[in-house]
């Protein structure tokens, strides 16, 4: 079976400690997310995961076929176009008609409309750079998918819209996803597991499963889940929040 095994995994930039003795297994057709404070080490971590940094001390084995991964900053192409940046991960293998074509409707289903088929980056909101975005890494229907907190900036409807494609890509591909976030209503609405992640150095505090099918996961659900969250003395010591 495909997974994602981290083991032991100790990380530094200089002599300063990012992650100490971190271990954790994605399986096939989970949702991960690893929440915790800015600083805490949560890049350092995905980057680790996806191969965008060497690993020096433990391991980390991925044996999933295939991954993508989608960065709070869109990082799109300024000289491509939505189309262009969309088809860009498919291009080398495919035929550019049948790429382009994949491109638009895979567009279209992540809210773009035609017209805005040709616009360059510097002409798109936000939003809609998220949505390419989005697109982009999903085209290639990745196993595994890694995702850097890429709803924080956007609003809520917008937010709600995204967080949907996840679910409905890991149903209906199959994907299983790695999601850093710190918005704890997020993770409970998206994961089957959490890890709480502290910081200086960053560290595994707590792993917290959710068993509730993810269709049944409605707001009362959520709000409920992040009170029970709320009361536990490990989750407001690593967020630091103040409690009166
Ligand atoms: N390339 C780098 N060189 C040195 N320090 C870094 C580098 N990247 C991140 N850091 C430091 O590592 C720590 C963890 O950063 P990061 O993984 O981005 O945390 P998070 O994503 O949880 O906000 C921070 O203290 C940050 O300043
Ligand atoms: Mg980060």
């Amino acid at each position: 079976m495909e997974r994602l095994e981290v083991s032991e995994l100790n990380f530094y930039f200089g002599f300063t400690q990012i992650l100490k003795d971190i271990n954790f297994v994605l399986n096939s057709n989970e949702i991960i997310s690893i929440v915790g404070p800015s600083g805490g080490g949560k890049t350092t971590l995905l980057k680790l995961c996806a191969g965008l940094l060497d690993v020096t001390e433990g391991s980390i084995k991925n044996s999933f076929g295939s991954s993508a991964f989608a960065f709070q900053d869109a990082r799109l192409l300024p000289w491509k176009t939505v189309i262009e940046n969309i088809m860009l991960p498919i291009i080398a293998k495919n035929d550019y008609n049948k790429a382009y074509d994949e491109a638009c409707s895979i567009a279209l289903r992540f809210g773009l409309e035609a017209k805005d088929f040709t616009k360059y980056p510097k002409d798109l909101s936000g939003g809609m750079k998220q949505r390419v975005n989005f697109a982009r890494a999903l085209i290639t229907k990745p196993k595994l998918l890694f995702l850097d907190e890429p709803f924080s900036a956007l609003d809520i409807g917008l937010k709600r819209e995204l967080q949907d494609f996840v679910l409905d890509s890991s149903y209906e591909s199959g994907t299983s996803v790695l999601f850093i976030t710190h918005d704890l209503m997020e993770a409970i609405r998206l994961s089957d597991k959490i890890l709480l992640l502290k910081s200086d150095p960053g560290e595994i505090l707590k792993s917290y499963e959710i068993t509730t099918p993810k269709n049944q996961r409605d707001d009362e659900f959520v709000f409920a889940k992040t009170k029970e969250f709320l009361d536990d003395r490990d989750v407001i010591n690593t967020f630091e929040i103040k409690v009166r």
